[in-house]
């Protein structure tokens, strides 16, 4: 397919888009979210059904989706009108493509100011975290929630840093931004384990993790674990479609996917273990929630030897996680401007990181002007978490699997994926059946209707 702007990127080769992809997936959520959701929801408990809902539902899925951008040759929602043109199906497929497009943009502006506290703390990190006791560490954190100007500020920086990336395109910018960060961003991953081993308790956190007790799963926990499967792979939000479309056709779906959610489960148990190794090598509460990385790791970087270099490394790591996925997020809606409406590339990536930027300013602001606002309990970064990563993810995880296993013709499916035999029967019997009851039943259950 071409446009305006001549004929479509291609990533590089099968390597540029394994590291792009495991860019886009590895993200906060490895680092920042799953420590402290697995550590407000029963550690291990939490650990086993997500790595159940990544096998059942994550890996099967991140095949299909990016089947389907790699047929499609688009954009998230011309890919799907192609695609549902070629099947004979009606055009309302296109809503997998909106859907993702809006919940992109969604996730982008509370994702930035979450790495806006990031760059702010590795700021403070350059200079060094003074020991001091330890309310003092939660008192800075909140200082920095109830200061407007400072998460604003750091919020437009990490927009722009994103903004600059894609503004560079396919190729020079997003695949040459990963090809640096990745590789740094495991080199300093492998050093902070091995630190871990050597100066914090690797032991507890392992057992905090891998000691599994099924009795602590509840409907809770099975829907924090199954959402989070869905954010942690980057599924249903137009990033992966949108990565696949500028897959070239040598490549196999199968074995780069595995490889790749392989990738984004292990580096968040291994960001995983050498966090909870941190924490309980201070003897600190593994349960602190959203603010454990930001205020009771400055506390242990404070008291430890080398704290200094380490703290530093460490948010070094997760700007660089974030960055690469924040990419992710700006790219899907950005291709849909291009190609749908013409517009340059400059002008789409402005008007379109303009936009998050604004409702970004307003999660901002929710933490403090406007800490007031609530809607069903929830205050407005609650809200959009809960709305994108349990809601809007699931239902298009729920409507790609449908598409690719019961609209799509099979032998379009079967030359797309690549599979043969049995494996392609296992893979297409888990996207047919396994992964939409297992997505309807967690909602069911969690709606009350079931359990
Ligand atoms: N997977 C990213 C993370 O774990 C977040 C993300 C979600 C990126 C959806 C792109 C699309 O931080």
């Amino acid at each position: 397919m071409t446009t305006s702007q001549g004929p479509r990127a291609h990533w590089s080769n099968r390597w540029a888009f394994f590291l792009v992809t495991v860019g886009s997936a590895v993200g906060l959520g490895n680092i920042w979210k799953f420590p402290y959701m697995t550590g407000s929801n029963g550690g291990s408990a939490f650990v086993l059904v997500y790595l159940a809902c990544i096998l059942a539902i994550g890996v099967p899925l991140l095949m299909a989706e990016t089947l389907l951008g790699r047929r499609g040759q688009g954009n998230p929602v011309a890919t799907m009108r192609v695609l549902a043109d070629e099947a004979g199906a009606t055009r309302w497929w296109q809503v997998i493509g909106l859907i993702g497009i809006v919940g992109a943009f969604i996730i982008l502006s509370f994702y930035s100011v979450v790495a806006g506290w990031v760059l702010e703390y590795t700021w403070r990190a350059a200079s060094g975290f003074a020991a001091l006791p330890k309310e003092a560490f939660a008192d800075a954190f909140g200082a920095l929630l109830a200061s407007p100007g400072k998460l604003i500020f750091w919020h437009t920086v990490f927009m722009a840093l994103t903004a600059a990336v894609v503004l560079g395109g396919v190729t020079s910018g997003i695949e040459r931004a990963n090809k640096i960060m990745m590789p740094a961003l495991f080199a300093i991953l492998v050093f902070l384990v091995g630190y871990g081993a050597l100066a914090a308790d690797l032991p507890a956190a392992f057992r905090f993790l891998f000691h599994f007790d099924p009795s602590a799963i509840n409907r809770g926990v099975l829907f924090a674990a199954m959402g989070h499967a869905f954010f942690t792979l980057s599924l249903g939000m137009g990033a992966i479609i949108t990565y696949g479309s500028y897959l070239g056709r040598e490549v196999s779906i199968p074995r780069t996917c595995l490889a790749i959610a392989a990738a984004d489960t292990g580096v968040a148990l291994l960001a995983g273990l050498s966090i909870f190794a941190i924490v309980f090598a201070q003897g600190l509460e593994p349960a602190a929630g959203p603010g454990l990385l930001l205020q009771t790791l400055p506390l242990a970087f404070s008291q430890m030897p080398g704290g200094h270099v380490v703290g530093l490394v460490f948010f070094v790591l997760v700007v660089f996680a974030a960055w690469t996925s924040a990419i992710s997020l700006l790219e899907p809606g950005v291709s849909l401007l291009v190609e749908r409406f013409d517009l340059g590339r400059k002008a789409a990536v402005t008007l379109l990181s303009s936009g998050v930027w604004l409702l970004g300013v307003a999660v901002a602001l929710s933490f403090n002007e406007w800490s007031a606002f609530s809607l069903f309990g929830l205050g407005l970064f609650d809200l959009l978490d809960t709305l994108t990563t349990k809601i809007m993810m699931p239902l298009a995880g729920l409507l790609i699997a449908l598409f690719a296993a019961w609209t799509m013709k099979r032998a379009h499916v079967e030359e797309e994926v690549g599979l043969r035999g049995g494996a392609f029967r296992l893979w297409y019997g888990v996207v047919r059946y396994v992964s939409p009851v297992a997505i309807v039943l967690i909602f069911l259950n969690v709606i009350g209707i079931l359990g």
